[in-house]
């Protein structure tokens, strides 16, 4: 079965004035179906892995995919999930600090709170052109740890769980911010749903 650009969970609009509904109309009905088209289009001809979910499929891209379609999955597998995600973890009058679970594994691994902000923009500002800034879960060390990666590389791929990310290619900002990337990194936390951060944190731990 085909993989499908998933709509977003709130309106264009839901996110002012800390990201504008141009670009949140163009980065998911444009930019993320491109991805999800893309990657189909690389999986035809490969009905066992398109069987795979988008999940196993980016765990397994670096042995089970061959090498003549996998720089394309990595690509527009990696798209496909990095902004689902993305999009998952925003909401409208969101931000705050995370609190409970996810707030006391936050304090344990970066010191506290200010402290990951702190590291999530840096790894952010320093990812040189496209990528994303991410906080993961390392199932081996059952931490979560900063890290960036660049294009649409998944953590997945090195067998780490993406819990937060933030997209910094320039498609995520540029209409409103230019070449600003600070400043998106720092009012993007005013759009954290830290619910659904915690989720993905349980479920990363239950090794889903
Ligand atoms: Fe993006």
């Amino acid at each position: 079965m085909a993989f499908t650009t998933p709509a977003l969970p709130y309106a264009f609009d839901a996110l002012e004035p800390h990201i504008d509904a141009k670009t949140m109309e163009v980065h998911s009905t444009k930019h993320h179906k491109a991805y999800v088209d893309n990657l189909n289009k690389a999986l035809e001809g490969h009905a066992d892995l398109a069987a795979h979910d988008i999940v196993s499929l980016l765990r397994t891209a670096k042995t089970a995919v061959p090498e003549s379609i996998r720089a394309a999955v990595v690509n527009n597998g990696g798209g496909h999930h990095n902004h689902t995600l993305f999009f998952e973890i925003m909401a409208a009058n969101a931000g705050g600090e995370p609190t409970g679970v996810l707030g006391d594994a936050i304090k344990a691994c970066f010191g506290d709170f200010a402290k990951m902000k702190d590291a999530v923009k840096q790894n952010g500002l320093t990812q040189f052109g496209s990528g994303w800034s991410w906080v993961v879960y390392n199932p081996t060390t059952s931490k979560l740890e900063a890290i960036k990666r660049p294009n649409q590389d998944s953590p997945l791929m090195d067998g780490l769980v993406p819990v937060l990310g933030v997209d910094v290619w320039e498609h995520a900002y540029y209409l409103k911010y230019q070449n600003v990337r600070a400043g998106y990194l720092d009012a993007w936390w005013n759009t954290v749903n830290w619910k659904a951060v915690e989720q993905k944190y349980h479920d990363a731990k239950a090794g889903k």
